[in-house]
């Protein structure tokens, strides 16, 4: 940062007013520029981070950091995606139970008695394979069982199934899924869990894998591409790092579709039936 605008900056942030906030957010940006080049600063004054209710309970679920407050504000509003969407929720990879309460909080806003399963070893992270990276390393992100059922206490329909991936998901066979949240780090369980929930996602329903986009979890992207490379969906690949799939829904043809606009040709134009 040249010495003259770092000046210029800094006066207007000591005047203070409105300009103030505003000049201490390009001040950030440009030092952070300095510091770590390859950081993008997103746009000044996005409305998300005035959700002081859910940066509270943010804070509550994540006292040590903020660094997933994007990711878990994403998590809740692709849930409205499933709203109307029938099934149950899960989460494969549940730590101390932070997405696990925001999944719990929808479902019960939505009063329909969907069951959020949690599956998880509670011993932390599984061995790291050769698709893993140098990242992990096995019993990373231990939380034990009884601090998850802590957090999710106030919830009545939670359904516990502790072991390692994919071991307890025949427990859940029979069941249809609205929301899947994969958040394991690591290829193997990545694999397992898509390749288990996928077939039991309703049409509509989607699937969200937090480690997508992130150099430390190679495993997880490969996972997903490796298993959507040969379906109909894509992964839609966020700058949270997330990435996420909504299972196709097959739009019903109608027999004498209305064109776009809703007018119908006149009879007798060109192309109308006579
Ligand atoms: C990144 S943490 C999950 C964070 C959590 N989703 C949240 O939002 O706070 C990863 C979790 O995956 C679990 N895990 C990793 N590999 C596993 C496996 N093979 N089987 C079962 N659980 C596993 C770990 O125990 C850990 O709780």
């Amino acid at each position: 940062m040249k010495l003259f605008t770092a000046l210029k900056l800094l006066t207007r942030i000591v005047r203070g007013g409105e300009d103030s906030d505003y000049a201490r957010y390009l001040f950030a940006e440009k030092l952070t520029h300095v510091l770590h080049p390859q950081t993008r600063f997103s746009e000044y004054g996005r409305s998300f981070l005035d959700d002081h209710d859910f940066q509270a309970l943010y804070h509550k679920l994540e006292p040590a950091n903020t660094r997933s407050l994007d990711r878990k504000f994403t998590l809740v509003e692709l849930m409205k995606l499933t709203a109307s969407v029938a099934g149950d929720t899960a989460e494969c990879g549940v730590f101390r139970g932070a997405s696990s309460y925001l999944i719990c909080r929808e479902n019960r806003r939505r009063g329909q008695g969907q069951v959020h399963h949690v599956f998880d070893s509670f011993e932390g992270l599984s061995v790291p394979g050769q698709h893993d990276g140098a990242s992990w390393e096995s019993g990373n992100m231990s939380a034990g069982l009884e601090v998850v059922r802590r957090t999710l206490s106030e919830f009545e329909h939670v359904e516990y199934h502790p072991g390692w991936i994919p071991k307890r998901f025949a427990e859940v066979e029979q069941r249809r899924f609205a929301f899947v949240h994969i958040d394991v780090d690591l290829y193997q369980p990545t694999l397992d869990s898509v390749t288990f929930f996928y077939p039991r996602l309703s049409p509509g329903g989607i699937l969200l894998c937090d480690d997508y986009g992130f150099r430390s979890c190679p495993g997880a992207r490969r996972a997903l591409d490796e298993f959507f490379a040969e379906t109909e969906e894509k992964v839609v690949h966020l700058p949270t790092g997330q990435g996420f799939v909504q299972k196709a829904v097959a739009a019903p043809l109608s027999p004498d579709p209305t064109p776009v606009g809703g007018l119908r040709p006149s009879p007798g134009a060109a192309g109308s039936p006579a």
